[in-house]
């Protein structure tokens, strides 16, 4: 163990061991899904639509077709209909939007694909995308965000949750916050674009794109071609990076796996920074109302948060994490409600913790400002309405560490040390804040399998479709299946990433490890049984397996998460092993829970405000690898910071575009914005969230990080923020 960096290891932690592919990805050998070469592969570009709502009237061809090496072009009028509609997940389908890929002549939101160009290279593709004619039939500016006229707001009463009296318990109340929030658009930009290569074999098609959930590529694909999901491989060894961004099947698949049908030759598609705005979803803009009322010694005795989020007018999409904020504190009276908002823009989707970042942002400022009305600590707030219990159902936490991560997190920031008046810790022209929030993130699970095999020689193969996304998925899998058995790591080879594997949940919602690992267990307990070692230490297994005479032993293993019905056995099977859990369990709710604190320096003459230090401390069950948790955890607190103070997706009203829509103009925190961030692991048991005692860590670092920044900001300066980003500008 090192203990330098990995000084907070404790108990429930496994070992920190490397990453199985850290060799591969440094060395270039790691082939990412645009890196795999097939043969005579041709090069598609898409054309988007410059206009955020409309027709198209008529194409003019001719320019592009004449560039050399223009093979074919798809239109809405070329491809007929070729793609068949296939629903949104929001509708129990497959796709990230239920928009009909070169569906019709119809312009629902800036950047839809009108046209794709095929060609022998990929700057013939490029040019002849950029020479195409397109007349657009006559248009009115589009509704571009919620402050537009025709923006079509919608209560959506399934989430409504309501308990005791609100409006009668803080009429009464003796103190009260009753504030208003916004966060804006925000995009996950992996740094990996959204590449698909696609290669039909022999009547069947192999697809070779970075996913989150190839099997959701697979059924989906399947449904829009017309074809049998058996006759779809999708591959995805290694993804660049996807939070959120690569969860679901998106409508440039389609467009790729029929150009090669059409021209008979595997055909790539590298979409440009720019068009990823739109390839996929993004986190979209909210507004959010919270009104807290409390008594004199800090207990909350009503609670209202409200939340509207931006939509497409096609999917109506809400995070809707009011169903995590209204279980964290003990309330007797709670009010929570979800409005979405339909616009003439491209449907949201899911970027990491979703709707805890910009939900946790409001109800963890609400609370640093009712702290400050009670002339309370903020951490003692949370500790007064701390609980065992969820207020909205009465439902017990399965395990609930809290108040011993703000403990931790609080002694390694040193925040005895402050002083509670704002502007009261100047250093020089510097003024210095120190802020804190809550993180918390529900623990969810999916349905899963895996194979693992056994050979006398005492290597172990294990396999299950999940996905490396860069957070751990090989190393978690070859570190369970060698602790299993007993076996050391190095004889331990994964496979992933692949449809034709046994199935496995999205590697999203943090379910990835929690849903995997149980499978993995219940493949190497078979593989014991059959050696006759029961439950016995697993350095017998090697012996047993030598003893036995048995070359190889082969075990397949499936788990039912949370008990789910039978009936979500078979949805893993066809793709729709969504994870769930977390607030939706009907005996208990299950969090990961954690502290965040943050110390902001605002300039007293420029007002430039910079994070100095961040401490977060995070109980979330057992670690499977502290190596790789850590890293998830403090890539989420860098992109709380982010959250903070730099990211935004700016929206031209002109016409729904995004202004910002490249890595130049997109805000991104660089090594000299983030100076000195501590993640603390706290140990937390926890038998009853899984077989594994995992709850997930990919999400939760990034909730509550904004909250503690503009807590901070407001100790510092006095000026309480509410807006994100927060800037110079809203300081001065
Ligand atoms: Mo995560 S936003 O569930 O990939």
């Amino acid at each position: 163990m090192n203990k330098t960096l990995f000084p907070q290891h404790g108990a429930n932690m496994g070992q920190p061991v490397p990453r199985y592919e850290g060799r591969a990805k440094v060395t270039g050998e790691a082939r990412y899904p645009s890196d795999v070469r097939l043969p005579r592969t041709a090069y598609a570009y898409l054309h988007i639509s410059r206009i955020g709502r409309g027709t198209v009237q008529a194409f003019d061809l001719a320019a592009a077709s004449a560039v050399p090496g223009v093979i074919d072009i798809l239109t809405h009028e070329t491809i007929g209909d070729q793609i068949k509609q296939t629903p949104a997940i929001y509708q129990g389908g497959y796709a990230s939007d239920s928009f009909r890929p070169l569906g019709s002549a119809e312009i629902a939101y800036w950047g839809q694909p009108v046209a794709v160009v095929i060609a022998e290279t990929y700057e013939a593709a490029r040019e002849a995308a950029h020479r195409i004619g397109v007349t657009y039939g006559p248009h009115s500016p589009p509704a571009a965000d919620m402050d537009s006229p025709d923006a079509v707001a919608q209560a959506l009463v399934p989430m409504a949750i309501d308990v005791g009296d609100f409006d009668a318990a803080y009429a009464a109340a003796p103190i009260k916050i009753d504030a208003r929030y916004s966060t804006p658009a925000q995009h996950q930009n992996p740094m990996e674009l959204f590449a698909t290569q696609c290669m039909w074999e022999g009547g069947r098609l192999v697809v070779h794109e970075p996913s989150q959930y190839v099997n959701s590529v697979k059924f989906g694909l399947a449904e829009q071609l017309g074809i049998d999901p058996e006759r779809i491989r999708v591959i995805s060894t290694y993804v660049g990076g996807a939070f959120g961004a690569k969860g679901f099947l998106t409508q440039r698949t389609a467009l790729v796996a029929i150009a090669a049908r059409r021209i008979g030759r595997p055909v790539k598609l590298v979409a440009t920074r720019e068009q990823g705005f739109t390839v996929s979803g993004y986190r979209a803009e909210t507004r959010q109302h919270v009104q807290l009322a409390a008594e004199q010694d800090g207990r909350l005795i009503a609670l209202k948060h409200e939340g509207w989020e931006l939509t497409s007018r096609a999917d109506t999409v809400a995070m809707g994490a009011v169903s995590m904020t209204t279980r964290l504190y003990a309330c007797a009276n709670i009010v929570g409600r979800v409005n979405a908002v339909s616009a003439d823009r491209s449907t949201p989707g899911f970027m990491r913790a979703p709707g805890e970042m910009p939900y946790g942002f409001a109800l963890e400022t609400a609370l640093d400002e009712l702290s400050s009305k009670l002339d309370m600590d903020p951490v003692e707030l949370r500790r007064v309405n701390d609980t065992r219990t969820e207020p909205v159902g009465g439902l017990p936490y399965t395990s609930r560490s809290l108040m011993r991560c703000f403990d931790e997190a609080a002694a390694a920031f040193g925040w005895q040390d402050r002083t509670r008046q704002p502007g009261s810790m100047r250093d020089g022209d510097w003024l210095v804040g120190w802020g804190c929030a809550s993180a918390f993130y529900p623990t969810q699970a999916g349905n899963s399998a895996a194979r693992v095999r056994l050979t006398a020689d005492g290597r172990v193969h294990v396999s299950s479709a999940g996905h490396e996304l860069g957070q751990g998925m090989y190393t978690m899998m070859a570190q369970v299946a060698a602790e299993e058995l007993g076996v050391p790591i190095e004889r331990v080879t994964v496979s992933l990433g692949d449809s034709d594997l046994p199935p496995a949940v999205v590697s999203g919602g943090s379910a990835a490890t929690a849903s995997v690992a149980p499978a993995i267990m219940a493949a190497c307990d078979a593989i014991r049984r059959r050696l006759g070692v029961g439950n016995s230490p697993p350095a017998g297994v090697r012996a047993a397996m030598e003893a036995s005479g048995m070359g190889v032993i082969e075990e397949f293993a499936e788990t039912r998460a949370h008990g789910l019905p039978l009936e979500s056995v078979r949805d893993m099977y066809r793709g729709k092993a969504l994870p769930t859990g977390g607030v939706s369990l009907p005996d208990r709710v299950q969090f990961a829970l954690g502290a965040q604190f943050v110390e902001v320096r605002v300039h007293a003459l420029t007002h430039e405000i910079r994070v100095s230090r961040a401490v977060g401390a995070f109980a979330a069950g057992r670690i499977i690898n502290p190596r790789t948790a850590h890293g998830q955890l403090i890539g989420g607190m860098i992109w709380g910071i982010s959250s903070a103070l730099h990211e935004h997706t700016e929206v031209d009203g002109r016409n729904a575009s995004y202004i910002n829509a490249n890595l130049a103009d997109y805000l991104l925190p660089v090594n000299a914005d983030i100076v000195d961030i501590q993640a603390i692991m706290v140990p937390e048991e926890d038998k009853l969230v899984n077989r594994a005692g995992v709850k997930g860590v990919g999400e939760i670092g990034v909730v509550g990080v904004a909250a503690a920044v503009s807590n901070a900001v407001f100790h510092a300066t006095g000026r309480r923020l509410r807006d994100l980003p927060i800037r110079i500008e809203h300081v001065m």
